[in-house]
């Protein structure tokens, strides 16, 4: 593959660990996503990469979005805003089990493959698949000229730099920002209002911003891991915009501090998992400001009469009989919230694995890019 980053990035420049570093390039890298692709004159997105014209771009009956771990999640949080901004049926699925299972490629899908490194085997063997029974496959790629890049019919690239520790961040950020590019940019294909499409692209020019926001509470969330890393196990829940989030939170965790870590949506709680929650195991509950606020709130109570104790990640502090634990990120736009939700939990988990002194950038049994079957 051909990396053509400077070597002066390959240093930790001063941090503990590349892992927080690179959280903290994450309003620069979210710049780089950004830059030049927002059309103002029609509030729309311009992605030169993806080489299809308005025609064939409203011609896809859905998106299918392949990748693993991280890329994975991300996915998760594009296909939701693709159905939400474009109003188009999306789904994420591994990689590894899509190329698996035979699956059925239809000329009316339009399939995403993400992968920070380009490299990922079970990701590139799924886009292969799909080529090979004659699907359209885009790129949302980091690394230029990787081999998924190569082998895709267009994309888009993060430019999030290089991302040197295991465990992904700024390119998991930068994805779900280039999903946002993407879904906008279909959106105003199909029925999405040049309000709507205008009101999505402010929102997402104060994204840098509010990161850094989130980034000056790091003393509180170290605090707040320090507590919570001692447990043997945390759960994460959210409610469909917060479910990504708590997926992905949950994998962060498990990954670079070994706490064991498991993601549930909210309303599924009381379907099997509530059987656990015991004061030995916290819980972690995204809470959005939105439509679906009570309902988070109910459960946290629920969580809370179980003697559970709850961290809230959210917009507003609720009463205290809910929680003491709350982590307040600014309000964007709702179908971009999701993405200054996860910042917390990435400074969660670094802080955990710090306090548990693990070894941040590389964990065990873990590789930066699987290049294997
Ligand atoms: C490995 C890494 C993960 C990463 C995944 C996909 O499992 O440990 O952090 O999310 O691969 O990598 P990719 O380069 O395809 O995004």
């Amino acid at each position: 593959s051909t990396v053509d980053w400077e070597e002066a990035e390959y240093d930790t420049a001063g941090h503990a660990h590349f892992l927080i570093k690179e959280i903290t390039e994450q309003p620069a890298a979210v710049e780089r996503t950004l830059s030049g692709r927002i059309d103002e004159r029609f509030a729309t997105a311009h992605l030169g990469g993806l080489n299809m014209d308005a025609r064939e771009a409203r011609a896809f009956r859905r998106v299918k979005i392949l990748g693993c771990g991280s890329a994975y999640y991300a996915g998760e949080m594009g296909a939701q805003l693709v159905e939400e901004l474009a109003r188009i049926p999306a789904h994420a699925e591994p990689a590894s089990e899509f190329r698996y299972r035979n699956p059925v490629i239809e000329a009316d899908t339009l399939y995403i493959a993400v992968s920070q490194s380009g490299e990922t085997y079970d990701t590139l063997a799924a886009v292969q698949e799909v080529k090979r029974k004659g699907g359209r496959v885009l790129g949302v790629v980091n690394t230029v000229g990787s081999a998924i890049a190569r082998e895709c019919d267009g994309g888009v690239y993060l430019h999030a730099g290089p991302e040197i520790s295991v465990a992904s961040t700024k390119a998991f950020v930068s994805t779900v920002v280039a999903f946002a590019l993407i879904a906008l940019h279909l959106g105003r294909v199909h029925d999405l209002s040049p309000a709507d499409g205008a009101r999505i692209a402010a929102g997402l020019k104060a994204l840098p911003g509010q990161i850094r926001e989130v980034l000056e509470q790091e003393k509180e969330i170290a605090a707040l891991a320090a507590k919570y890393a001692r447990h043997e196990g945390m759960m994460f829940v959210g409610r469909v915009r917060g479910w990504p989030v708590a997926r992905e939170g949950a994998q962060k965790l498990k990954e670079i501090s070994y706490v064991h870590a498991e993601a549930y949506p909210a309303s599924e709680l009381k379907h099997g998992p509530l059987a656990l929650i015991s004061p030995e195991l916290p819980t972690v509950a995204i809470v959005p400001d939105d439509e679906l606020l009570e309902k988070n709130l109910t459960t946290m109570g629920e969580i809370r009469a179980r003697r559970g104790q709850v961290l809230m990640v959210g917009h507003t502090r609720p009463e205290a009989k809910f929680t003491e634990d709350v982590i307040l990120v600014p309000r964007n736009e709702p179908e971009l919230d999701p993405i200054l939700l996860t910042v917390p939990l990435q400074l969660l988990a670094y802080h955990a694995a710090v306090a548990l002194e693990r070894d941040v950038d590389k964990p065990r049994n873990l590789a930066k890019s699987v290049t294997v079957e």
